[in-house]
């Protein structure tokens, strides 16, 4: 590696004149001044300025101009330089940034950059000659390619996890019926993680004109990524592993808000319910059925003629009374709302929005108009405060009528002739002006948080569920985010979990796709299979497309309804797990579908096409999905122990196993030395699941800690201190499971612990605070009581809980279990 890096240095010269004199495309010059001011260092070129921030000792900030920089400016980045102390060395060929946690090595003669860690092993290094360049106006920063190098993330990005080989483009388009190679999709996320010889690295370029990232795609000499105008304007990182890198993307560009805990249940969309009656029939049949269910959403068809913020008079006739039955019966309501106001003499949010001159314009000053649902719209510019305080406002009627939930739709801009939206098109930009070609990917951002805040504001500080098509880096502050018009077909059930891995490793937690597919018909096999991989993803959500068959959990026949409700009941019965994990995503950006290129980034295995959509499901629960036509499968186990859920036996990692799973068994495995809380199955988050938490402690040789997490989940009084929360840590050393004392000012509705105990051996004894657990008898696996193959195998492999014993009063105090 040193001798090429050696060749390639003594050739750039040669190169980068050749370069800056003959061709089209002109590079970052040589050094002629520089300054440095508090955490910036400022350095003029012969072409060109950049401009160094350091943000923390990690991360730094790299922009660079051919001409003067711009106003510095950012939906996506929310964070201010901290005071990372950092050294400036000057020799005659460089300058030599220090910081705690990475050097940075600046060329002079041309000025390329070169990132090392505080050992001086090389992260990252631009292509000697390119650097950072110029066509026109389109800016590309080129990266030498390193032996080995691996890429991931990007956000909403088909193809493979490891993206190397590939090329992206982002421009956030409506892609129905997109394929699995398709690219660009709804969402830009121009951030990925790099990783070769133990070491990782992230880069985000915050600029949000077309852009392209390329892994490699057509060399084995760099990657690049450029963008169609504006500046470059990265942000490198570098931690030790990858979930360093994520706290510090999310860090730059902020963390969600602990969503409302009802959005973590089962959500039944499509497109669309109507009218009322049909709506309360859906509602009703779940709760009939026993099948557990939190949200039912209303699409397009609740509107009149598609005009936003209205209900369709006829179908929708007493939407407050709806709701508030739907209300009684434990379900929230999801509305959809697209961007295009219908152009309608008298429609009052037309009315108004023209009176108020909040609609996107043309440069002559006439409003921009396409059609849409509701024929001719206009559309709100949401780069302009004043639009997005008037979009928020509208939401009055129907928070009054009692919608919690709001479904942000066809935002890319999304019309009728393929969304073709004129680039000249001009936006506020917060007062400075653009035209579209910089603000088409934000918007889809811009209107949920216009969405979020509004709603939030008129539901007095309750938690509004957001959810968005479309998005911008950033997004995961606002809303959730879900894959857009998917096939019901295998290839993008696998798809659909790369996607929600992939968007999980680019900042954005709180996500999912259409479960059962929403285009086509999803045959019994696939929507049974499809329930059983929703249930271990953060959004959970069936949709299907207007045309298609009847898609609720029971229309498929008796089995496929058994395995759902199976299925959709552990959801619930997980969901104090579950909301632990949200809360830490919430704290520190790890997603809660985590991509085993998280915990494992170096085992080769992971990245290969038969594992590659394999994730932990939170920190301890590996899912392994399969397509709804085989029952066995091969599963590769990453290091360590793993119990498989069905039958409580325990496999050695690092190790790739056969699994059976038949379409009532999605391969699921738990890590050994884990501690799961559990709650009773409800029919919805609205229902008490009592006060007795059932901690499931899976025996092994490695040390675990887990912080389990409760709020009120609707408020955000937690934001004040209003929760409760305690580590809770596994020492198969000190054969201790230890209860942290509990933080926080709320008191737990937890009354009573039980202990699940999996694979301690026979035998064991315990005690709790010194005092002997009664009940030894029953100390066994919880998930090998049944017989697989029985429909009802899900339901009744959570029986034994009722069985279990050691049951004791929770106390806020350290509590310590001991074994012998
Ligand atoms: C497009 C969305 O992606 C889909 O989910 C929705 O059902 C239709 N628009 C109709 O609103």
């Amino acid at each position: 590696m040193k001798k090429t890096i050696l060749t390639l240095a003594l050739s750039t010269l040669l190169m980068s004149q050749a370069f800056t004199q003959g061709s089209l495309s002109r590079s970052l010059g040589n050094l002629t001044t520089f300054s440095r001011e508090g955490q910036r260092l400022l350095l003029n070129t012969d072409y060109g300025r950049a401009e160094l921030t350091v943000y923390e000792s990690g991360i730094v900030r790299v922009r660079i101009v051919k001409d003067d920089f711009r106003n510095d400016f950012s939906y996506a980045v929310v964070a201010d330089p901290g005071e990372a102390g950092y050294t400036l060395e000057e020799t005659q060929d460089r300058l030599v940034v220090r910081t705690d946690a990475l050097r940075l090595d600046i060329s002079r003669n041309p000025v390329r950059f070169s990132f090392y860690n505080p050992d001086g092993r090389l992260l990252n290094t631009d292509d000697p000659a390119f650097g950072t360049a110029w066509i026109g106006t389109e800016v590309t920063t080129y990266k030498q390619l390193l032996d080995g190098e691996r890429f991931i993330g990007l956000g909403e990005k088909t193809g493979n996890l490891d993206r190397r080989g590939s090329a992206y483009d982002n421009w956030n388009t409506d892609n129905p019926r997109y394929g699995p190679n398709d690219d660009p999709l709804y969402v830009t996320i121009p951030f990925y993680i790099g990783m070769h010889d133990s070491l990782v690295y992230g880069i985000f370029m915050d600029n949000s004109h077309r852009s392209r990232f390329n892994f490699g795609a057509s060399n084995d000499r760099f990657s690049s990524f450029s963008a169609d105008d504006g500046e470059m304007d990265y942000y490198f990182m570098h931690a030790p592993s990858v979930a360093g890198i994520l706290e510090q993307y999310t860090h730059l560009t902020g963390r969600m808000t602990m969503p409302p805990l009802w959005a973590l249940g089962y959500q039944q969309c499509r497109w669309s319910y109507f009218p009322d009656t049909e709506v309360l029939n859906t509602a009703q049949n779940f709760r009939d059925r026993r099948i557990p269910l939190d949200v039912i959403y209303l699409d397009i068809h609740h509107m009149d003629a598609y005009k936003i913020f209205t209900w369709h008079p006829d179908r929708f006739s007493n939407p407050a009374k709806l709701l508030s039955d739907l209300k009684a019966m434990g379900i929230h309501t999801t509305l959809i709302v697209d961007p295009g106001i219908k152009v309608e003499k008298g429609y009052e949010a037309y009315e108004d929005g023209l009176q108020k001159d909040i609609f996107a314009k043309y440069p002559d000053g006439a409003v921009y108009t396409a059609q849409v649902w509701p024929g001719w719209c206009h559309f709100p510019d949401f780069t302009k405060p004043a639009a997005r305080e008037w979009w928020g406002e509208k939401f009055r009627g129907l928070v009054n009528d009692g919608v919690t939930g709001f479904w942000n739709d066809m935002n890319e801009i999304a019309s009728w002739g393929n969304g073709y939206t004129p680039h000249l098109v001009e936006f506020d930009w917060e007062g400075r002006k653009t035209s579209y070609r910089e603000a088409k990917n934000v918007y889809g951002l811009l209107m949920s948080k216009s969405t979020y805040e509004g709603t939030r504001k008129l539901m007095n500080d309750h938690r509004p569920l957001i959810l968005t098509r479309a998005g911008y880096s950033g997004l995961q502050r606002y809303t959730a985010l879900w894959t857009g018009d998917n096939q019901a077909t295998d290839e993008h059930m696998m798809l659909g979990c790369r996607l929600v891995n992939s968007i999980g490793l680019s900042g954005v937690a709180f996500t999912g796709v259409d479960v059962g597919g929403f285009s086509k018909d999803a045959s019994p096999a696939l929507f049974a299979r499809w329930i059983g991989i929703g249930a271990f993803s953060p959004f959970f959500r069936s949709h299907t497309h207007y045309d298609t068959r009847q898609a609720e959990p029971w229309a498929y026949g008796e089995m496929v309804e058994n395995i759902s409700r199976n299925y959709i009941t552990l959801r619930y019965k997980l969901l104090p797990y579950i909301y632990s994990c949200f809360r830490e995503s919430s704290l520190n950006g790890m997603p809660v579908a985590r991509s085993l290129a998280i915990d494992y980034t170096f085992d080769d295995k992971i990245y290969q096409y038969a594992y590659q959509n394999q994730y932990l499901f939170g920190s301890s629960i590996l899912v392994a999905p399969v397509e709804s036509t085989r029952d066995l499968v091969k599963v590769y186990l990453p290091a360590g122990e793993w119990y498989d859920l069905h039958s409580g036996i325990k496999l050695n990692g690092n190790n790739e196993v056969i699994a059976e799973s038949p379409l009532h068994k999605l391969p699921v495995y738990v890590k050994a030395g884990s501690v799961i809380p559990m709650q009773k199955p409800v029919q919805s988050t609205a229902e008490s699941p009592g006060g007795t938490l059932f901690l499931h402690i899976f025996y092994g040789h490695n040390n675990s800690s887990f912080i389990y997490y409760e709020d009120d989940g609707t408020s955000y009084n937690y934001e004040q201190g209003n929760f409760y929360s305690r580590r809770m840590s596994f020492d198969p050393d000190r054969h201790e499971v230890v209860l942290e004392k509990a933080t926080g000012s709320k008191a737990s509705q937890i009354r009573e612990v039980k202990l699940i105990l999996h694979g301690f051996p026979d035998g064991t004894r315990f005690w709790l605070d010194g005092e002997k657990l009664t009940a030894a008898k029953g100390l066994t696996d919880l998930f090998n009581a049944l017989e697989p193959g029985d429909p009802h195998y899900l339901e009744n492999l959570h029986k034994p809980l009722k069985t279990l014993n050691a049951g004791f009063a929770l106390k806020d105090a350290k509590m310590v279990i001991k074994w012998e």
